[in-house]
């Protein structure tokens, strides 16, 4: 008996894929940047058939890779060196909201998108939000320590994790989905598995924080002279009541998508050297609160499909910048006093005829530095830029992870000491190194990176 028949005792045979046709949507990122192969894929329902799947790929050797939505950006989601592609997408159980701890558990397939409308059907609402909402799921976010652009008010993913269910490398499953709001009953196992990227277990449901579902919203666009203007504008933009994102747009950014989607700029403002995007959102009315704010300052206000179409041109910007070609992509973020050091260093460092298309979540300091055209230049332009993140006291992931991608600067963040735990703790808790080998450390024999990134 081959391994792939024990994959299909476990699972039944539709639900292991073989077919070239069938798995290759797996084996490729939803961007077409990272590509790998994989001998199946093997889509389990419950956390036994994952403790099996991982019992049985221990026993054969062979690694597995857990793949969410797919919408990763640094390679972390898409098969290696032969590894079986471990697909949580059948995991799209939604339990009832519970209005009283203002909690709700949900499956790791759950889309990010399902879970808001569930939640939003019981007056609640889930605070982490981003453009790829309808295919990234629980798992993917949990694991990436997704981010997006309500983190200004509510924090990335792991505040909202309030407990985790996971099986481990060894085929223990970890259950820990009371959701207690106080426990300090030792280590707290979720938060350590948030952002560990499917290196430690394989994330199968979450239970989750909910907050105010605030239906009433309005957003603005202002076009600031300089970046260091618009960073200079966050304290008054903290002070408002209800703000709940504020964006960067490098115009660039904002030309790209507009073009991308066919549309007009929502604001025409050709000497603009960034555009801040600030949504507020509360159980009232909060228009007149940036009505206020834009007196003194050039910007549009954006209320209903107006607001709806500047988030379309916001949330396609990822997208409009592929369709131009593969860029080179990094998602970094540093103390935002030291933002616009970074993004000068950028400009200054790419070589002559690249674009550099920039835009991210202003109030974090995090930019989605994008390099079209970087061509041979495009290891030197990444070393400089993650170099300078690193010694701007920033960070080389801020919400994207590390992947495939930076394997190779997180030690330089990190110092020996807190990079060596890190391997400790991957090392005692899959000492056989079967989860997705390669993202966050690099493994002998060296990755073998399948496409660009
Ligand atoms: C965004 C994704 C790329 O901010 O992080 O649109
Ligand atoms: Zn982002």
């Amino acid at each position: 008996m081959t391994y792939v028949d024990e994959l299909c005792a476990i699972v039944g045979d539709p639900h292991v894929l073989t077919d070239a046709d069938v798995r290759a949507t797996y084996e490729t990122d939803w961007l077409r940047q990272w590509h790998g192969e994989t001998p199946c894929v093997v889509r389990p329902s419950s956390p036994e058939e994952v403790a099996a799947v991982l019992r049985v790929a221990a026993a054969a050797g062979v690694a597995i890779v857990p793949q969410g939505g797919n919408t990763g950006l640094v390679g972390g989601s898409v098969p290696r060196n032969g590894a079986i592609l471990l697909s949580l997408q059948r995991f799209t159980a939604l339990g009832p909201v519970d209005p009283m701890s203002m909690q709700v558990t949900a499956g790791a397939g759950v889309t990010i998108e399902a879970l808001q409308q569930h939640a939003r059907a019981s007056g609640l609402d889930f605070a982490v939000d981003w453009g790829a909402r309808a295919s990234a799921t629980v798992g993917g976010a949990v694991s990436t320590n997704a981010g997006g652009s309500r983190v200004v008010r509510f924090g990335a993913m792991r505040p909202q994790v309030m407990g985790l269910q996971a099986v481990l490398a060894d085929g223990s499953i970890i259950d820990q989905l009371a959701g207690l709001p106080k426990e300090t009953a030792g280590l707290h196992l979720p938060s350590l598995l948030v952002g560990s990227e499917g290196t430690l277990a394989v994330v199968t449901a979450a239970r989750l924080r909910l907050v105010p579902w605030y239906r009433h919203t309005a957003a603005a666009l202002i076009a600031c002279d300089s970046l260091t203007d618009a960073v200079l504008l966050l304290p008054e933009l903290r002070r408002l009541p209800s703000l709940d994102a504020v964006e960067l747009m490098m115009p660039e950014a904002l030309a790209v998508a507009c073009e991308f989607l066919g549309v007009r700029p929502p604001i025409n403002a050709h000497e603009a050297g960034a555009f801040v995007m600030v949504d507020c959102a509360a159980h009232s009315d909060p228009s007149e609160e940036l009505v206020d704010l834009l007196a003194d300052l050039r910007g549009v206000l954006a209320i209903g499909p107006k607001r709806e179409a500047l988030y379309k041109v916001r949330d396609h910007i990822t997208i409009a910048i592929g369709a131009l070609g593969a860029p080179l992509k990094l998602d970094v973020a540093v103390p935002v006093e030291n933002l616009d050091r970074l993004v000068r260093l950028v400009y200054k460092v790419i070589p002559t005829g690249a674009r550099a298309i920039l835009f991210g979540h202003l109030a974090e300091g995090n930019v989605h530095v994008n390099i079209l055209g970087a061509d041979a230049s495009q290891d030197e332009v990444r070393e400089r830029v993650l170099q300078a993140t690193i010694e701007l006291g920033g960070t080389i992931s801020a919400e994207h992870g590390i992947g495939v991608a930076k394997v190779d600067w997180l030690k330089r963040q990190k110092g020996p000491a807190a990079y060596a735990a890190m391997r400790a703790i991957k090392k005692a808790l899959d000492p056989k190194n079967l989860l997705n080998p390669g993202v966050l450390f690099a493994t002998a024999p060296r990755r073998r990176r399948a496409a660009r990134g």
